[in-house]
This record gives structure tokens, sequence and C-alpha cells, in this order.
């Protein structure tokens, strides 16, 4: 970690007052209270009188005992806080974290980190086993949520609480997650059973107590809370697919149940204090034989080949050889059992993949529930429209793969605000997750766009001539096919989404796609479109990168009836890019130097400071930075302009594209904050209910480094966090980093 120096701008928090007066624990009541009470500064510089003044006041907070003998001097006024006022921090190669000076940025919880005192330290070294009581891998979406002094739930619990989070992958070559074996592991099949337990066992969820002491984090090891859940953990099937045919398997034949959620990536945060885990790629883990279309003869072969399991597909580890065990079979698809309802195989096994995930993260012994009812397809985060009594609640979803779309599911109960602090989360979750309408978006090139409903009552659905769905439960297990036949937009891999808390406005990344051209040809390639609107190249060094490689965040505003609307408008908040490329054709946001972001993933908005923070999943900016956090002071959809962008086809034509850009941003209003170590993503976005501590992930650093360089460290593309002094080895590590503002600030200020 990089070492911040101490001349921050100190800024006294006038929104302190507000995260200690609400009895309410709450998180959407504080968040109420915090909007309506904030005061934002934006775009005014902070004097130099006014710094010293916060300083002063700071120092006489501090002043001791004696100050009541003091005559008492008037109360100066406070100085509002002005976010953003942090110095961006420049793009960097570097092998570290950095964060602006007044910051200090440590890391927290490693993979392998021990969560009980019953298993050692992690040695790091590719020997340590015991998985199923250690940090898994790669940490992706990650929510906090507070505990009370003496340990019980408390939602505005700043200084004690549980950090929640998926552990999303492995970094693996040819086959082998290598960082994880002693000589990096076996590259061919048979994989041995050992080392297909260990990579199983850091795939899934963790939950770990974090504690505040002083001024200083640390996970609190064998807390009762402490808890890991793996692709081996029994979850129940909820909603409209439990007990349907298409997900009956050998470990669950009457389709109520499925071993474990895997390749969890994007969260979401309940308005009833639950968490929320998206299923990403999931459909690569598991294989199928190249003879399988043949056997199954039925429609079940256009959904697995829509769902990226062609016949002849390998799996991504090759765990179903890791032994006789049934543990190991769930990994092959293929029909070979003779039922007649696949209850004596895994044929139907990838149906239960693919869900938003809910689980209690302070209840370790509530079953864990697949929310069905909000659509199976590549999901990232799950973002609540603002919660308002008497109103049905919206999810927020998307996609990511290369041309998907973008969902919302509507529930059918009505927000009551008793709900805020249930008795009981999980059945709470079944109130507002099991019942409700799926939704998909359908934007149009005049900036407006449509929700149409998945459901059987659709014509089209019906009419669908590519896959005959037999009820609701066959929709929402082959969502992408029903919103093939209802024609909706395909968009740029869909990241993450979130809700703007001051307007409910809704923003969603859109990755990257090396899939829009301007001269499309075979089904995959798109022509850009006014939601989509950019194909051009960058260069990677000599390396073309064509098609949108910087991705763009869009953003929606519901028509009438708000979450339940059916219309909605959009525009581009921002296009990624980088700062010296072409305004008029790629750098559209006029992203300057401290601005400038490639493939934006990561994205949440505060409740508390109400920044827009953006993370970066990048790999073409990559030669000039590592990927990032951004720290945005968002406008509103229609603040902007349109424009139209035209291309020169191969025909000798011009294909004009209109488009919205939305207002460009200020030096205040985005500006870097992080940049990670070496072959990083910067994901996961969560704070403590004061703002004044954040924490993120950094998945993946060291990804590039080649399996037969394992045991030479000297070859490993990183060495984070092993270089900041944190754990034992020198292998990289994805890890939970904790940030404070040295001033006792709050996170972006
Ligand atoms: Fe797991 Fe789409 O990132
Ligand atoms: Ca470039
Ligand atoms: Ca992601």
């Amino acid at each position: 970690m990089n070492k911040p120096n101490d001349l921050a701008i100190s800024a006294t928090d006038l929104n302190d007052i507000d995260s200690n007066a609400s009895h309410d624990n709450h998180f959407n009541s504080i968040l109420n209270a915090r909007l309506s009470r904030r005061n934002w500064l934006r775009g005014s510089a902070v004097t130099a009188a006014t710094a010293v003044m916060g300083s002063m006041g700071l120092s006489a907070c501090g002043g001791g005992s004696d100050a009541a003998a003091v005559t008492p001097t008037p109360t100066p006024t406070p100085t509002p806080e002005k976010l953003l006022a942090f110095t961006a921090v420049p793009k960097s190669l570097a092998d570290v974290v950095s964060v602006p000076a007044g910051y200090t940025a440590t890391a927290l919880y490693a993979l392998g980190d021990s969560l009980r005192a019953a298993t050692p330290a992690y040695k790091n070294d590719g020997s340590d086993t015991d998985f199923d009581n250690r940090a898994g891998d790669h940490h992706d979406g990650m929510e906090y949520y507070g505990l009370s002094a003496a340990g019980a739930p408390l939602a505005s619990g700043a200084e004690r609480g549980l950090l929640a989070m998926n552990h999303e992958a492995t970094t693996d070559e040819k086959l082998s997650s290598h960082f994880l074996h002693v000589n990096g592991g076996t590259t061919s099949l048979p994989r041995p059973a050992a080392e297909v337990d260990k990579e199983v066992a850091v795939h899934g969820l963790s939950v770990v107590e974090v504690k505040k002491t002083g001024s200083a984090w640390a996970t609190v090891n064998d807390s009762a809370f402490n808890r890991r859940v793996t692709p081996l953990t029994d979850i129940e099937i909820s909603g409209p697919v439990r007990g349907n045919a298409l997900v009956v398997t050998k470990y669950s034949p009457t389709g109520t149940k499925t071993r474990g959620t895997i390749n969890n990536c994007g969260t979401g945060k309940s308005p009833w204090g639950s968490y929320l885990s998206g299923e990403e790629n999931w459909a690569g883990y598991f294989t199928r034989s190249a003879t399988d279309n043949a056997a199954r003869g039925d429609k079940s072969v256009a959904s697995l080949n829509r769902y990226g399991r062609s016949q002849g597909a390998g799996s991504r580890h090759g765990w179903e050889t890791g032994g006789s065990d049934d543990k190991y079979a769930r990994w092959n698809l293929s029909k070979i059992g003779t039922s007649a309802n696949g209850s004596d195989d895994y044929r139907n096994e990838l149906n239960g993949m693919g869900y938003i995930v809910e689980m209690d993260p302070y209840d370790k012994t509530r079953a864990i529930r697949k929310r069905t009812a909000l659509g199976r397809y590549a999901h990232e985060s799950a973002a609540f429209s603002v919660p308002a009594v008497g109103q049905q609640l919206a999810v927020y979803m998307g996609d990511d793969s290369r041309n998907e779309y973008i969902y919302k599911f509507v529930t059918t109960a009505v927000w009551a605000a008793a709900d805020a602090n249930p008795a009981d989360r999980m059945a709470t979750g079944d109130k507002y997750l099991d019942s409700g309408k799926l939704y998909v978006a359908k934007l149009a090139a005049d900036g407006t766009g449509q929700w149409i409903e998945l459901a059987m009552s659709n014509a089209l659905i019906q009419a669908y001539s590519a896959y005959k769905f037999a009820d609701l439960a066959d929709v929402l297990v082959n969502a992408r096919l029903a919103a093939d036949a209802v024609g909706a937009t395909k968009m740029d891999r869909p990241e993450w989404c979130s809700v703007n808390p001051a307007n409910g406005e809704i923003y969603y990344t859109l990755t990257n796609n090396s899939n829009r051209t301007v001269n499309p040809s075979g089904s995959s390639q798109l022509a850009p479109d006014s939601a989509n609107p950019r194909a051009y190249t960058d260069m990677k060094g000599s390396s073309a990168q064509n098609g949108n490689p910087n991705g763009h965040i869009i953003r929606f505003k519901e028509g009438t009836g708000a979450a339940a609307a059916t219309s909605f408008t959009w525009d581009v908040y921002l296009f990624g890019a980088e700062s010296g490329a072409d305004a008029s054709k790629i750098n559209l946001s006029n992203l300057t130097a401290d601005q400038d972001f490639s493939s934006p993933d990561g994205l949440a908005f505060s409740p508390y400071t109400g920044i827009c923070w953006i993370q970066t999943d990048d790999g073409a900016y990559t030669d000039v930075t590592n990927c990032m956090m951004l720290a945005a002071i968002p406008g509103k959809v229609g603040d902007g302009a349109k424009s139209t962008l035209n291309y020169a086809t191969a025909a000798g034509g011009n294909l004009a594209v209109d488009t919205f850009i939305g207002k460009k941003p200020t030096a205040d209003t985005l500006k870097r904050f992080l940049v990670g170590p070496v072959g990083s993503e910067i994901t996961g976005i969560s704070e403590t209910p004061d703002g004044k501590t954040m924490f993120i992930n950094i998945q993946h650093p060291g990804e590039n480094t080649a399996l037969a360089n394992i045991g030479d460290p000297s070859k490993y593309t990183s060495q984070w966090p092993a270089n900041a002094g944190y754990g034992a080895g020198k292998r990289p590590r994805s890890a939970t980093i904790v940030i404070t503002k040295n001033d006792g600030g709050r996170i972006g200020s």
C-alpha cells in the first residue's frame, strides 16, 4: 500500500450528525434521513481559509478535558463537507494500491485467511488445505452489515460488522488454479481429487466479522458469524421454478434444492437487510458429451446452446474427473441416466444455476435461497428501487455477456415500513422476491424505452418458434430465450447497476463489446445503435482492439408508475475512453487525464454520501494503467445533449447513429480515487453507515503469471499484498482492503 501524507483538507462533517441521530437501525431509514438533510457543495473550491478553520476545529475537538475551564468562544460556523475534494490519483502501473493523499488503504482479508482458530494461518505456498474454513478466492461483490458493540445485528453499527462477499473464481491456466497448488497443479485430465476439492471450495461466498479497535480494522477469527458457502452447500430453490421438472436432478429428485452456488459476481443489499449474490459465468464449469444432443432429442438442446453449453463443451477445470463421487459427477451435464425425468443424472443441473441467491448474513442456520422469479442468466448485481411505503419494489439486474440484456423484477407485494427491520429476513425475502413480474428492456433511438414483461401472456413468447415455453417456470429458467422472443435490446455487456438515491435513476455499466462493428457479419456482430453507439479501434501497443473496447455507463429514468413503470427514458452518463482519444468519436465525455477509464464494471451509489463509485475490470487500457476506482457526482437523465455519430460503411454509405450524451463531467464531478496492483480488477463496494470506512476488493492481482513460473516469485507479475507487508509467501492473493480518511472524515470527501 502506498503511504499517504497528512496534507488532506480537513472538513467538518455536518452529516455525521445524522449518522448518530437515528434510532431506527434500518439502512433505508438512515438513507432517507441523510438525503433529506444533506448539503452537498458542488463545484465550489474549498478556500485556504476554510481548510485552516477546519484544521483548527479538529484540533479543538481533541483539546482535552481542561477545555471546560476556558471561557466559551462563539461556535464557529461548521465548514460544509465538500465531496470529491481529494487530489486525483494518477494512472499507474505500480504493484500497489494507490489512494489520495490523506487516505490510508490496508489489506484486511485475503485468499486463504483462516476463519477459525482450528485452521492454521495461511502459508501461501500451495500446501494449504481446509478452504471450507478460509477466505475464498477472487473476492468480488461485497456488502457490510452492522453489529452493535455487543455483537447483535444493528444496521447502523459502524465500528463492528460483517462483510458478506462473493468469491467469483480462481486464477487458472490449463484447467488448474495454479496458485493453489505447490507446483502449479495438474493440467491434464483426470484432475486429482485433492486439487479439485480445493478449487471447488475457494468458490462461493464468505461472511467474516470485522471490528475496529482504535483506528485499525481487523477480522475477528473464530467469530460465530464467520461462514463459508461453497458449490457444495445445500441451497433451496425458491419461487416459481421450485419443484419444476426443469430442475429435477439426482441430488434433488423433487427439484427443490441445488448443490451450492458458483461464480458469484455482483451483489445487492435488500431493504430488509439480506444479502443478494448474482451467479454469473456458471455455465463454463460444466461439461457435455459430444453426442448429448442426440441423447436428449428435445428442446433442452436449444436451452443449453443459448446458455453457452453446446454439446462437446469442455469444463473450465475438469472437476467432473475428480473421482466417482457424486460431487464430481454433478459437473457433467450429459444425459447418461435412464430415467424419464432426470432424477438419475445431472442433465438438468445447469438449470439450477444462474440466479440471484439470497442469504441472511446474520444467521448461518437459515437456508440460502435461489430467487428464481428474478430469472436465470449471467447475473451481476441486484439493485433495489428506493422503497416507498405502499408501492411495489423494483430489482434492477443485468446479464453480463456480449449482446445480452437488461432486466428488472417488480414485486407483487407493496413495501411495508415494518419490513425494514423484520423479525425474519428470509421470510421477508419470500414475500417480496418469490412473486412478481420479470421485465426486459427495449431501448429506442429517440431516448425512450420499454420494459417488456416476460410471461406466458405475451403473444410473442407463446409464438416463439425457436423454443416452445411450457409455463412461467420455463420462461424464467430460459429468460434469455424469452427476451430474444420479445426483441429486447442487445447491450454491450451489462455489468453492475445501482439506483441513485437522490432521484431514483438507474445506472448500468456496459463494460465493453468487441462485437460492435460498422459492418457486421454473422449473427453475433452488431452495428452501433443509439444505446450502444460506439464502434472504433483502440490500439494497445501494436494490437488493435475493435468494437466498444472502453465501455460506457447508461442510465434510465422510470416513467409513470416509478418502480412499476413500463416505460423509461435513458441517456449515456459516461463513455469510457483514453483522455487523448478523438473527442468527436471516442472520448465523447471529454474525460481528462484525472478521469479517464476503461471497462467500467462495479458501480454503486453510496447511501451515505451519495457518491457514485465506479470500478474497472479492464484489459484495454492496461498498457497505461492498472484497474481503478473513480468517484462521481452525476447529474440526471437528459442533462446533456443529443448527438449524432457518423460512420462510413464498407459499401460507401454513411451510418448515422443518434445518441444522448449526458452532461460532460468536470474536475469536481468525476475524479480517480484509487488504482490497484498489477493484473487486478477493482470490485466490491461497501461502507460503514457513517460513511467513514470503505471496504473494497482487489481481485486476481498477478493473474497473468504463467503456471510455468509458479515457485519463482521473481516471475510473478504481482506480489501484492505480500509486498505491502500482508501475510506469508509471495504468491499474489485476492483481498479485501479497508480505506479510511486520516482526518476521520467520510470517504470521498
Ligand atoms: Fe464477474 Fe461481469 O463480472
Ligand atoms: Ca490504447
Ligand atoms: Ca463484474
